[in-house]
């Protein structure tokens, strides 16, 4: 079987995970171009054009692990117009572009996927959209970023929203700009992702109703959580008490947990570790198998 062309964008904690599993895993598929934006930086792989995101876009399948917004959203516009299969861990411009760019996938018969771009290697859209398949899901409910976890796990244990915080930097939990998790976006992305994939609609971040848990008062003792959840009509991601018994209170470190609850089937649940390179690029490589077998999904059906 021939071998794949991937063109790969960005090469960092996912990025090179990817590289890794293309290298040794089973799937017919080359690397066959890396784009950065230092190219001289230690560590690129040897063997494989060391190029621009532009020529990224000449292989059978482009791949944008690099994030933000603005250049992956030119690069997908490129690369779907073209017919080529875009797969991307990037929620921010799914929860934010995702419509434009399933209504052109489909226009130009390519696939859009971003199965890693909730809960990194846990498949939560993976099933999501096995149990969407008989248009039944009723609610989703869950914890997907930890971050929050982390803080409000500690506040829970007697520390303030400040020591929290510094903890959950110096344990590599928190970024040194936290405001992006703490305001609740991160959660509200990745909520507009599964709504968007439960109900078949694309649902922008914006339809997400979001409080943060920045100055939130948290008592020692209480057990509080940033829950992500959605119905078909509201979406919401805030902090909130829960009981110890809970499922969702188990989520402790990187774990992530999302409850589905199916019409006449019950409560389904899925956990993982929310982040890591090796497990989310997993979650890319997935995506990749679907390729490789022939299929061209487009992540959301077009609203
Ligand atoms: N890390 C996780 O656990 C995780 C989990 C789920 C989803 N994600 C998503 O996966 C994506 C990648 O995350 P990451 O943690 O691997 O990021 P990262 O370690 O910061 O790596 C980003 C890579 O992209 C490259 N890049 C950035 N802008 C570029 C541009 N304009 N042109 C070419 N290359 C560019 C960077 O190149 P330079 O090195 O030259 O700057 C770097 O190699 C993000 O969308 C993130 O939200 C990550």
């Amino acid at each position: 079987m021939e071998r794949l062309r991937v063109g790969l964008i960005g090469w960092g904690t996912v990025g090179s995970a990817l590289g890794e599993l293309i290298r040794t895993g089973p799937l017919p598929l080359a690397l066959a171009c890396v784009a950065v934006r230092d190219r001289e930086r230690p560590g690129l792989p040897k063997g494989v054009e060391i190029g621009s995101a532009e020529a990224a876009l000449e292989a059978d399948i482009v791949v944008e692990l690099a994030g933000g917004v603005e250049g992956p959203l030119t690069w997908a516009r490129q690369a779907l117009d073209r017919g080529k299969p875009y797969v991307t861990a990037n929620k921010a411009l799914l929860a934010t572009h995702g419509g434009e760019l399933a209504r052109l996938a489909e226009r130009r018969v390519a696939a859009l996927l971003g199965s890693a771009s909730v809960g990194g290697g846990t498949p939560m859209i993976e099933t999501v959209i096995h149990l969407a398949a008989t248009g039944a899901i009723e609610r989703l409910r869950g914890i997907v970023n930890a971050t929050t976890t982390y803080i409000l796990s500690a506040m829970g244990e007697g520390r303030s929203y400040d020591e929290a915080l510094r903890e959950a930097q110096e344990q590599g939990f928190a970024e040194a700009d936290p405001s992006f998790d703490v305001e609740g976006r991160d959660a509200a992305q990745k909520l507009a992702i599964l709504a968007s994939v439960a109900w078949g609609r694309w649902r922008p971040e914006t339809d997400v109703d979001t409080t943060g848990i920045v100055g939130l008062p948290v008592a020692a003792g209480d057990t509080v959580r940033l829950v992500a959840e959605a119905t078909k009509e509201a979406l919401s991601v805030k902090p909130m008490p829960i009981e110890p018994a809970d499922p969702l209170a188990r989520a402790a470190g990187i774990e992530n947990v999302l409850e589905i609850s199916v019409t006449d089937a019950g409560v389904f649940r899925v956990s993982g570790p929310g982040a890591g390179g090796r497990v989310t690029a997993g979650a890319v490589y997935a995506d990749l198998a679907r390729l490789v077998a022939g299929e061209r999904p487009i992540l959301f059906a077009v609203p």
